[in-house]
């Protein structure tokens, strides 16, 4: 299972956990390496983790610091990646967690709602040194909702959400009580605490997630090979709400999987667990009333931890966990003082190697007492800012027309592609179309920046769609005129338009090639063999900084291949050869839909007379996904950063599977359906055909959220703009629409009540 959290893939844990002295080894390439992490292992910082190209990650624990400095030395100067803003420097891969908060830009990302907060929780659980290769410094999320018995939830009362300025312990006054009296009271000889457990040790970890492996293995390890009598096993979601809040030994908070991985709450291998007091077997996790199924769980605790109310005070737990009030008055105040021994600096095990028994007992401890992690600030956190201040737009404005602009070009060949590649640091932002012709044109502004599109404001305003100029008349014409092999159908899915739009990547020749062009010029600048027949498709994954990206290309000869598209060198391939990354067999038939999704490391494709695969960028195949009986025929794939795919089939048909090949919907349409497409969170999907009509839909149960009036022609091509206000899509008329978009409004008319 792809670990769904930018990094790692489980499997790869449990080198560390096997690996004493049964020799166990490895061999890693210099050039995958992509980041470089120190890190601490039982409080000391001798650690070092290594993140790899294709999402792998692989921790090792040294004899001591010197030794990690000469080894980070001796790797590539790759800093920790790409991702935090930070240089790609060996002194950022050797500074400390609170030195990589200060210099990152993540926080005022977050403040300005770029990233989600579970994406800045993420992120601050990595600096501060929580990793999923080390059970003893996992991730930590919080608890953030408070009601878990009732049928109904409804995500606008605050009363449903826990107080995140209090920690786990505090929030039940009775049970605060008792822990502030402990902590006047205390009369041992080591430094007086709250709590004697913490909310987050290697064995809660594992209670968690004992029903999927490899923990399940590691849990029965840990535990003489018999799994915890059944009232201590994690058996419902409610019941560990409650004994969290009651039990004085009980303050654990949550791991990042209850936010993505309903796999969790399964008991798919049937493990015996035993029965309860009452006689009822431990089996499935119990989920609250509220939700039908683990993916609803996951789905609304998710949207719980992204909502306003979180959003106003997680500033507050995060203050808590990896601030100002983690250590000295703050922390007694809070009532948020753990076990001496889980702070960093508390104890120096090299000092106590002259005695053995008291290392090894010192050891043992920091594994059971848990870690609290690096402090990252020591002053407050700032808060995040108000999406009122941020987007007034998108409040004030509620009844908008539905359609901006309707531009027609003098062509009257069907638009079949459009890119609206508006992103605020492009020097052009333009919409790129391309008709059936192949004729295309790069549509720009009057002026060079769009309208009131300031740098500061390109997020939250909708585009001037106005204003903006066809580009495709006189010498501006642009047409493709290479030889395309007569049997193909050219449709959206032949062409790919890179994230600065400068070049336009098309297939279907008779070659056996596909081609790079320059929008610019219309010049012919790379045609790229590796395919034994035509190439029928083309997709690229969303671009990192400087507009690398992946390519896959799909073909006829039933195969599919991954390049890497340089968007410095505005070349596909990056080996001298030219050959491709991957190669991705499994199919018997022409490929005809393919979505690369880079977040994760895999591809899913799709074959004229099916099936749909997942494969990992490294050529792996992962597994076939099943539909029912009518879904045999796929025709267009799309998928989202958390892994959820929507596959269109022949003659109406959508399914929605998990990442791990679970059917989660269904539905069929009155139309034939030409593109698709999901808002950045994979919640909405948006779909257009033959009927003209552009239809929204709530992707998780396919209820239909918004019809847009019909149009005068069918629709051949979709995109969104940057700030997903705006909905371009191509018409068979030959002319271009755009219409406004209100994820937010839909959002709250039809979600927030269970
Ligand atoms: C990832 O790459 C490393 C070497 O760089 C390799 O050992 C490992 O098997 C790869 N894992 C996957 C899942 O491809
Ligand atoms: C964050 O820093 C990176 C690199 O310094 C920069 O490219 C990016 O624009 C910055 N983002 C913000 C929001 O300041
Ligand atoms: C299990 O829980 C029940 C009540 O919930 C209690 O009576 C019983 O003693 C518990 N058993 C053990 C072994 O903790
Ligand atoms: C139209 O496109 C051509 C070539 O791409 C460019 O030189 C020209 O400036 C564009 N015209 C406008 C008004 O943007
Ligand atoms: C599907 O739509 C067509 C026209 O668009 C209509 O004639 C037909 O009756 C519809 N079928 C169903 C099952 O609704
Ligand atoms: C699919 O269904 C899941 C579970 O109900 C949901 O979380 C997800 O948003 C849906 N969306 C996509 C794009 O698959």
């Amino acid at each position: 299972i792809p670990g769904q959290t930018q990094h790692t893939f489980h499997m790869q844990r449990d080198c560390t956990h096997l690996s004493r002295g049964c020799g166990l080894h490895g061999k890693w390439m210099f050039s995958e390496i992509r980041a470089v992490f120190t890190r601490r292992f039982l409080l000391q910082n001798t650690a070092l983790e290594i993140f790899m190209a294709n999402r792998t990650s692989v921790m090792f624990n040294f004899p001591d610091q010197p030794t990690v400095k000469k080894v980070v030395h001796s790797l590539p100067c790759v800093g920790v990646g790409t991702s935090y803003g930070l240089p790609q420097a060996r002194r950022i891969s050797l500074a400390t967690p609170r030195q990589l908060f200060k210099s990152s830009n993540m926080t005022q990302r977050w403040q300005r709602r770029e990233i989600s907060n579970f994406e800045y929780l993420m992120f601050l659980n990595t600096i501060a040194g929580r990793t999923f290769n080390d059970l003893n410094q996992y991730p930590v999320f919080p608890w953030v909702l408070t009601n878990y018995e009732l049928e109904e939830l409804d995500l606008t009362i605050p009363g449903n959400f826990r107080d995140l300025s209090k920690p786990i312990g505090a929030l039940n006054p009775k049970r605060a009580v008792f822990y502030a009296d402990r902590y006047e009271s205390w009369d041992e000889e080591t430094p007086p605490c709250h709590y004697t457990t913490h909310y987050s040790t290697a064995a809660s970890t594992l209670h968690w997630l004992v029903r999927i492996e490899p923990f399940t293995t590691f849990f029965l390890n840990a535990n003489g090979n018999k799994f915890d009598h059944p009232n201590r096993t994690f058996s419902g979601i409610a019941r560990s709400w409650r004994h969290c809040q009651r039990d004085t030994a009980d303050v654990k908070e949550l791991i990042p999987e209850f936010y993505y991985l309903p796999e969790m709450f399964v008991n798919s291998n049937g493990y015996c667990l035993g029965d309860r007091d009452d006689g009822v077997p431990v089996c499935d996790v119990e989920l609250p009333a509220w939700a039908k199924k683990p993916e609803d769980f996951v789905r609304i605790n998710r949207m719980a931890l992204e909502s306003e109310f979180v959003s106003c005070q997680l500033h507050q737990w995060i203050d808590l966990i990896f601030g100002y009030k983690q250590r000295g008055p703050e922390a007694a105040r809070a009532l948020n003082v753990f076990h001496y021994l889980t702070y960093e600096g508390s104890v120096n095990l090299d000092s106590l190697a002259s005695d053995p028994p008291l290392y090894e007992a010192t050891e043992a401890q920091i594994q059971s007492v848990g870690q609290t992690p690096s402090q990252l600030l020591i002053e407050p956190h700032p808060p995040r800012s108000s999406a009122m201040h941020l987007s007034p737009l998108m409040y004030k404005d509620q009844m908008q027309q539905d359609v901006i602009m309707v531009l027609k070009f003098p062509s009257n060949s069907p638009v079949t592609h459009v890119a609206a590649n508006t992103l605020p640091h492009l020097t052009l932002p333009a919409i790129v179309t391309i008709t059936c012709s192949r004729l295309f044109a790069v549509n720009r502004w009057h002026n060079t920046v769009a309208p009131g599109y300031s740098l500061e404001q390109a997020h939250h305003l909708p585009i001037e769609m106005d204003s903006l100029i066809a580009n495709n008349s006189g010498t501006n014409k642009r047409q493709i005129t290479d030889l395309v092999d007569q049997s193909i159908q050219i449709n959206t899915q032949c062409f790919v338009v890179t994230a600065d739009n400068r070049f336009i990547l098309v297939c279907g020749f008779w070659d056996k090639s596909f081609r790079v062009y320059s929008s610019d010029t219309g010049k012919l600048t790379q045609i790229v063999f590796g395919h034994w027949d035509v190439v029928t498709c083309l997709a690229r994954s969303e671009s990192y900084i400087g507009g690398d990206c992946y390519i896959v290309s799909g073909s006829r000869d039933a195969t599919l291949l991954l390049w890497y598209w340089s968007g410095r060198h505005h070349i596909i391939g990056d080996n001298p050869n030219n050959t491709p990354r991957a190669v991705l067999t499994g199919h018997d038939y022409e490929v005809v839909c393919v979505s690369v999704c880079a977040e994760l490391g895999i591809v899913i494709s799709g074959a004229k007379e099916g099936p749909c695969l997942v494969h990992t960028i490294t050529g792996d195949l992962l597994r076939a996904l099943e539909g029912s009986d009518s879904c045999v025929l796929p025709r267009l794939i799309s998928v989202s950063s958390e892994g959820h795919c929507i596959i269109y089939y022949d003659r109406g048909q959508f399914c929605n599977f998990s990442i791990n090949g679970k059917l989660l919907a269904q539905m069929e349409i009155n139309d034939s359906t030409r593109a698709i497409l999901l808002s950045s969170d994979g919640q909405n999907l948006v779909t257009g055909g033959d009927n003209g009509v552009v239809e929204v839909w709530q992707a998780c149960d396919f209820k239909q959220l918004y019809v847009y009036p019909g149009c005068d022609a069918g629709i051949r091509a979709m995109d969104l703009s940057h700030d997903q206000r705006t909905l371009i899509t191509g018409m068979a008329s030959g002319s271009i629409v755009a219409f406004n978009l209100d994820f937010n409004r839909w959002h709250f008319e039809h979600q927030n009540r269970y």
